[in-house]
């Protein structure tokens, strides 16, 4: 009954959800990933306590597992992530400096896990979630990322300063992603609480430009993924228009913009609660279907009881049962 979402003026267009290989109820996962979403991120397997559990030691067992199931289902499959402060490995941070984390530990990483996955992968999360919550208009890149507070995951001098005098970790994990990734495979900035005209947004437009500059990666080879774990009832969304702004702002440069972890909180399941989620859900698609740089658009996992937000939250397209929500159909009813 609902519309595969795949074809977007009639070039792909990669609509999907998050997938794990332990989920329970794997039947209904092979049928909506074969009727419904058409593109997979694997929810943990590919974060980097997944896939170097030891130092030097790669294991993409999970990663390729959700890669594997995309394929089985027709599906396209996109990375997430290389770099990320939270899911580390426990060897990490040892007794490093912050120089051997950006010269050895990351590109080794990166290298291992983008190589390893291969090269259709459609685009990779290459830093998530590194700029700051308390940043403010007008800040510079570097001092977007240093607002972030939680760098003593990933460094060891403690005060997680030492990583963070300079963007060059960041531009590592790039200059490597864009050495061993496809050639059409996009390389992102994913942050949360990005999309309409905030401070945090302005950081992200800015990082992006500061790391073509100084790592020689096209514009046409970068992204900037936009999480959107959304609040209804408390106003935490955009606007369609707030959205297109932005998006349009990295069109002009020639980098895509993907909505890469939709989900929108209730704070009570009531019928007129999810037809105002369905709204809410249609605004992002249509941000991203009328852009011309958005090609990919992730709910952050496929049904309420699977969502990190919990089931009583109702976030996600499809209720505890694995049957659609309001917000499903209307989703479909937008192509
Ligand atoms: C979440 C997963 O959904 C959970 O299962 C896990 O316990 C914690 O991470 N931003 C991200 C995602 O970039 O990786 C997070 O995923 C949700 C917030």
């Amino acid at each position: 009954i609902l519309a595969q979402v795949s074809t977007k003026k009639g070039q792909t267009f990669h609509f999907g959800s998050t997938y794990d290989t332990f989920e329970a109820d794997q039947s209904w996962s092979s049928s909506i990933f074969s009727t419904f979403y058409r593109h997979v991120v694997s929810e943990n397997g590919c974060k980097w306590d997944a896939t170097e559990p030891s130092q030097g030691v790669s294991d993409l067992t999970e990663c390729l597992a959700c890669q594997s199931f995309a394929t089985a289902n027709g599906n396209t499959f996109r990375g997430h992530n290389t770099f990320w402060h939270s899911q580390t490995p426990s060897w990490l941070p040892g007794s490093f400096t912050a120089a051997q984390v950006t010269g050895t530990i990351i590109p080794q990483h990166v290298q291992a896990e983008i190589q390893g996955m291969g090269t259709s992968v459609t685009s990779w999360d290459v830093v998530n979630e590194v700029v700051g919550d308390g940043v403010s208009n007008g800040m510079t890149p570097l001092q977007c990322v240093q607002n972030k507070g939680d760098w003593p995951t990933v460094t060891a001098d403690g005060s997680g300063k030492a990583l963070v005098t300079d963007l060059s970790f960041i531009y590592a994990a790039f200059n490597t992603a864009f050495k061993f990734a496809g050639n059409s495979t996009r390389l992102a900035v994913n942050e949360y609480n990005t999309g309409g005209q905030n401070a945090k947004t302005a950081c992200i437009l800015s990082l992006v430009q500061n790391i073509q500059q100084n790592t020689g990666i096209p514009f046409n080879r970068l992204a900037v993924g936009f999480q959107s774990h959304l609040s209804a009832n408390t106003g935490g969304f955009d606007t369609k228009q707030a959205l297109a702004t932005t998006f349009s702002t990295l069109a002009a440069e020639g980098v895509e913009a993907m909505i890469t972890e939709m989900d929108i909180e209730l704070n009570s399941n009531t019928q007129a609660n999810l037809r105002y989620q369905a709204a809410i859900w249609g605004d992002y698609l249509d941000a991203c279907l009328y852009a011309s740089n958005c090609n990919e658009f992730i709910n952050w996992d496929p049904r309420d009881d699977l969502s990190w937000r919990g089931a009583a939250a109702a976030a996600t397209l499809f209720d505890t049962n694995g049957n659609p929500k309001p917000a499903a159909y209307e989703v479909a009813a937008r192509l």
